[in-house]
């Protein structure tokens, strides 16, 4: 094993497509020319367009419309129930929409492509609850998530693995869990293992992140390190984070929605959320 410090690490422009992205398009046949990576012309990452998922007739999303923008941070807020994972679930592709549409950039239609194909093509999800392998080391958890959409890179696999090794430090200084490489995952704290799963998610280098109730469990110091470092991976990859904890959204977001029976209730700053008699009423007066 070669894990070596990469502290002048060379961050990949801003924005840049995800080479990863284009190429596994390319392997599931969705038409883009070669190496053209996302299309992301008009600066949105993902659109939602009058999205309802029903569940024996009642609603989970009724009419929903969203829009991420390229290298965005977005706090999803809502009541239990309000339709906030059930959003999740349909932009990876566990539940499909009973109506509306769903692109990822400007040309990918996600209700035509599979759970794996979306996360080939660089949708990434962390669940609430970790799921690392416990008795696998922290660098072997990452080591394995790296490979799983890799059977188009087989060919180049040994040119890349010293390309793979360095991902793999570069992420461990991210998740600061680098003194630990070696350390079974089952060992690590409730918040180690968030970090370490975050971690997993960082080695396939996804261009959306979907984080469900990331510091839910978590100590003030975890809960802090968090915020510090999704506002740093917030420009190269675009994240999208449900959390109902309101100190932490303050601390990242600048952009907020709230959804509300399955439908967007107010969208803006966290001030101006705040200050909305209709989210007071149904969410944070409560
Ligand atoms: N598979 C399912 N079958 C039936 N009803 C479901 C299913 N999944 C979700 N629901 C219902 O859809 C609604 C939205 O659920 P969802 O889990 O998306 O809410 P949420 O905003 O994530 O809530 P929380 O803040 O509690 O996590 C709830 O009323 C829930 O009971
Ligand atoms: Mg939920």
């Amino acid at each position: 094993m070669r894990v070596t410090a990469t502290a002048e690490f060379m961050l990949e422009p801003i924005l840049e497509p995800n080479k990863d992205a284009g190429s596994s398009r390319d392997a599931i046949g969705l038409g883009q020319a070669s190496g053209t990576g996302l299309d992301t012309r008009h600066g949105t990452i993902l659109t939602l367009e009058d999205i309802s998922v029903s569940f024996d007739g009642f609603k989970a999303l009724n009419n929903l419309n969203l829009y991420i923008g390229v290298g965005e941070l977005r706090c999803i807020i809502g009541p239990n129930g309000a339709g906030k994972t059930t959003l999740m679930d349909v932009i990876t592709g566990k539940t499909r929409p009973s109506h509306g549409k769903a692109w990822f950039g400007e040309t990918l239609d996600l209700s035509a492509m599979s759970e794996v194909q979306i996360a080939q093509a660089g949708i990434g999800r962390k669940f609430q609850k970790p799921t690392v392998f416990e008795a696998l080391s922290v660098f072997e958890n990452l080591e394995l998530a790296q490979k799983t959409d890799k059977s188009v890179w087989a060919s180049l696999r040994a040119r890349l693995s010293g390309e793979q090794q360095d991902a793999i430090a570069e992420v461990l200084e991210t998740i600061r869990l680098t003194t630990a490489v070696n350390r079974p995952a089952g060992l690590l704290s409730h918040g180690q293992k968030q970090f370490l799963e975050i971690g997993m998610l960082l080695v396939q280098d996804p261009q959306l992140l979907l984080l469900d109730e990331p510091v839910a469990g978590m100590t003030d110091a975890e809960t802090e390190f968090t915020a510090e470092l999704f506002k740093s991976l917030a420009g190269k990859h675009s994240l999208m984070v449900v959390e109902h904890d309101m100190g932490f959204v303050g601390a990242i977001a600048d952009h907020v929605t709230v959804l509300h029976q399955g439908s967007v209730l107010a969208e803006g700053s966290l001030e101006q959320v705040q200050e909305n008699e209709r989210v007071i009423e149904v969410y944070l007066g409560r």
